[in-house]
């Protein structure tokens, strides 16, 4: 499965995603993932960054309040209509397109950085991705971005709970399977049953990688690893949002920036 075949499923799942989303049941992202990006963030004020994979833009939207002057891609149309309908001109300088990873439709080092929040284990170009990021940056730029963790978001994986029905441990299993595109369906564990009924379930095409494949691939691509983060909530976290009680447990995300030299290599690595 190619990217373009992927941008059919997430064009299916975007407008429930986003209701769902903004009704504040992608827990993992608001209580986790994004505070955990932001902290790792390097200071962006004034400079100008690419989003890739952008969704409805949320993270979008923060990244331009810190100060930056983004530009925004995401390859599902659906999504960026969403993402423009709630750009507010002057406020958040955010241009929002449609386009591909796989195929950035800018210049080589037009960005001082990128990011992509929880979008490029979604795409099965991985090597494309990087590379393309990379292009685009400038000698100096960085590239900031938070996937699924390789190792315990695998294609088995089964919660171990108490009977308190807290999670103690996680199952995992075909971790060396490189899947290419099988559907997975779910909706957010977080919404309740009435929000979800009669709801048809996302169906997320999914590509697997291995966490030595993934630090392979950037540094094949030319890329400097910078700095890596394992996100865990706190008590006071969990507390607040006891759904996410498992991610206590083990890193269910991963988050690596990562940096073009000043004096990188040329041409960048296009294949997977
Ligand atoms: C899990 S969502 C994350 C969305 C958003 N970044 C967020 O944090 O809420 C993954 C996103 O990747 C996008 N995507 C998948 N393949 C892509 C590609 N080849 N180019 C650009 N975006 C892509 C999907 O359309 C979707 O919006």
């Amino acid at each position: 499965m190619d990217h373009k075949e992927v941008r059919r499923y997430w064009d299916e799942n975007a407008e429930n995603w986003t209701r769902l989303a903004r009704a504040g049941y992608d827990v993992y992202r608001d209580y986790l993932n994004t505070p955990a990006f932001f902290a790792m963030l390097p200071d962006v004020k004034g400079l100008s960054g690419l989003d890739i994979g952008c969704g409805e833009g949320y993270n979008t939207r923060l990244l331009a309040e810190t100060g930056a002057r983004v530009t925004a891609i995401d390859i599902s149309e659906v999504f960026v209509r969403h993402a423009k309908q709630l750009a507010e001109p002057g406020i958040a300088n955010i241009d929002y397109q449609v386009a591909s990873a796989v195929e950035l439709p800018f210049a080589e080092a037009t960005f001082d950085f990128a990011t992509g929040f929880m979008s490029f284990m979604d795409i099965a170009e991985t090597g494309a991705v990087l590379g393309e990021s990379y292009r685009v940056l400038k000698p100096g730029g960085f590239l900031q971005f938070s996937i699924t963790h390789p190792c315990f978001d695998t294609p088995h994986r089964r919660n171990l709970r108490d009977d308190k029905g807290l999670t103690y441990a996680i199952e995992v299993g075909g971790y060396f399977d490189n899947r290419q595109g099988d559907i997975a369906e779910w909706l957010f564990s977080s919404a309740p049953r009435q929000v979800k009924e009669g709801l048809p379930k996302f169906k997320i095409p999914i590509f697997t990688r291995t966490i030595s494949q993934w630090l392979n691939l950037l540094i094949e691509t030319g890329f400097q690893l910078e700095q890596v983060a394992e996100p865990r909530p706190s008590d006071q976290v969990v507390a607040e949002c006891p759904n996410i009680q498992d991610a206590q447990v083990v890193a269910y995300f991963l988050h690596i920036r990562a940096r073009k030299p000043i004096h990188g290599i040329v041409s960048s690595r296009k294949s997977n």
